[in-house]
């Protein structure tokens, strides 16, 4: 989760079995479709508030079925976040997922994240080079049961390092289980109860509480939902529950800040990429992107873990972000009439406030509420006694209208329209706009996150998902933590989301 956690909206409770619970009501509900549709969703096992609420607060555990995965996952979690990850420096962590991924019988391929900047000699064959750590993202899928005779050169050796010239095929039509392994600083050790728990320390996980809290930097944020994904597709796995062949997971680097990391596995999937050799590059010198539908690998659906309170996120706003530049003229305070002296600091209070009286109509829609204005900073003028010459703001822009792709243009659009209406625009301007428009994800009713995630830097047609462990509202804080109970909610509701995904 990237940084601007402001708002939930629409809140109603999902997924929220008890993994106690869970296990005995599994027998009926895995047979039942999830509804596709919205209007269905009262026929949806996700869906059951009666169960929800009863375990809400993770009271009464002496009735309560400690799962059997307690240990595994606790354990897993608790590693990770001993684990310093602060972005960039994600090396550590990517090796111990690989490791612990390897030993569930996963094949694991490992791959760099090239720095943006240096586009040197990044294949220096010295991977003990001290000189900057290498990032990985960590990508993992069901070694092949037995010799069915397909590829074998993958899952023949375990961990590979991934092959940059050969396309992940294996992936296509997989469900895939996303996270990041990257965390905001600075670092904070692992506790329970607000106890520092040292990595030696011995800790019977079978006996805490399903309110006792687990804490420490990403013990939420993302950290929960990575331990959470990998014991959810074990325990799938183990009991033959989906096909060994229709999932995979994927751990990406970077995405508190560039997102580089789930960028870098987008562009892997994209076909062309690869085929450098004969057609491609004869038809545009523009690079290719824009002509036509581009090929890539397909995924069916993507299941992000980010913390959602184990809500499944509709998706979350787009957002613009921009500086608003006035220029104007100097000259002396007592005589603005004169010379055509005219103030910036005076026009760009002009230009936000047109901005910000804006707001409902630079557009609204019923899934993702009102776009909407932060003004987060002011600079301008030298003196009170002098005609400011040049005044800005850094704007921040949640959209809520459009689409991915075209949200951002349209409310830019507005933006400027907006603007040409204050003194005819003279002097205003939006510079440096980027950003993007809301995302999307299949939900049965939920909630709206206000925060930006890797989802949209995954491109494809596949079904997304945005679902973890954990409130936003702590997750970047010195108190960031979740209990046990939560921890083990989601690993039930991955379980259901996959099968949903999968068709079951
Ligand atoms: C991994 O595979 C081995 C050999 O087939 C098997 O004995 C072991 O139980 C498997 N482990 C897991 C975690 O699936
Ligand atoms: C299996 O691996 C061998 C040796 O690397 C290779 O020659 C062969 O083509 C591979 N077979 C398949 C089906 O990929
Ligand atoms: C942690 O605190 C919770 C709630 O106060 C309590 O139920 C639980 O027993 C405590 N666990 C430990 C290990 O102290
Ligand atoms: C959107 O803005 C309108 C008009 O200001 C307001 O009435 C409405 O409550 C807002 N909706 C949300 C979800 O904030």
């Amino acid at each position: 989760m990237r940084a601007n956690a402001q708002a939930f909206l629409l809140l109603s409770v999902q997924l929220g079995l008890s993994a106690g619970q869970a296990q005995q009501q599994q027998q009926q509900q895995q047979q039942r479709p999830l509804a596709h549709s919205p209007h269905l969703i009262h026929n949806s096992p996700l869906q059951d508030h009666g169960l929800a609420s009863q375990h809400q607060n993770g009271h009464g555990s002496s009735h309560v079925v400690v799962p059997s995965y307690r240990s595994s996952l606790l354990s897993l979690h608790r590693a990770l976040v001993n684990i310093p990850s602060v972005t960039g420096s994600e090396h550590d962590a990517a090796l111990l997922l690989r490791d612990v991924l390897i030993r569930q019988n996963y094949t694991v391929a490992l791959q760099p994240i090239l720095p943006a900047s240096s586009s040197s000699s990044s294949s220096s064959q010295s991977t003990s080079d001290a000189g900057s750590p290498r990032r990985y993202n960590v990508l993992a899928w069901p070694a092949a049961a037995s010799s069915s005779g397909s590829s074998n050169s993958s899952s023949s050796s375990r961990s590979s390092r991934h092959d940059a010239d050969a396309p992940p095929t294996h992936l296509a039509h997989r469900i895939l289980l996303t996270s990041h392994l990257d965390v905001v600083p600075p670092w904070r050790p692992y506790r329970i109860n607000e106890t520092a728990v040292p990595p030696s320390e011995e800790v019977d996980y079978a006996s805490l509480a399903r309110a006792t809290r687990l804490g420490g930097r990403g013990s939420v944020d993302a950290k929960a939902a990575a331990a959470a994904q990998v014991v959810a597709l074990g325990e799938l796995l183990a009991r033959g529950e989906v096909r060994r062949d229709e999932v995979a997971l994927l751990f990406v680097v970077g995405e508190e800040t560039d997102g580089v990391g789930m960028k870098t596995f987008s562009r892997s999937l994209s076909l062309s990429s690869f085929s450098s050799s004969s057609v491609s590059s004869s038809s545009s010198p523009a690079g290719g992107s824009a002509s036509g539908k581009e090929k890539r690998i397909p995924l069916r659906a993507v299941i992000f873990g980010e913390p959602t309170t184990n809500l499944l996120a509709c998706g979350h706003k787009g957002i613009l972000l921009a500086t608003l530049r006035a220029a104007g003229r100097a000259g002396h305070s007592g005589y603005p009439e004169l010379s055509g002296a005219r103030s910036a600091t005076a026009s760009l209070v002009r230009g936000l406030a047109a901005l910000l009286d804006a707001q409902p109509a630079l557009g609204s829609s019923e899934r993702f509420g009102n776009t909407t204005v932060n003004v987060g900073t002011l600079r301008g003028g030298v003196a009170a006694n002098v005609i400011a010459e040049q005044a800005s703001a850094q704007v921040a822009v949640r959209i809520a209208v459009g689409d991915k792709d075209t949200g951002l243009a349209l409310v830019r659009e507005r933006m400027e329209a907006a603007l040409r209406r204050v003194e005819g625009g003279q002097g205003l301007r939006l510079d440096g706009v980027m950003g993007y428009g809301p995302v999307e994800c299949e939900c049965f009713d939920t909630m709206v996150a206000s925060y930006g995630t890797d989802v949209p830097n995954l491109d494809g047609d596949h079904v997304s998902y945005l679902y973890g462990p954990g409130s936003i509202l702590v997750a970047h804080g010195e108190d960031e933590a979740l209990t046990v109970g939560e921890l083990e909610d989601s690993v039930e509701g991955y379980k259901r989301l996959v099968r949903h995904a999968a068709g079951y």
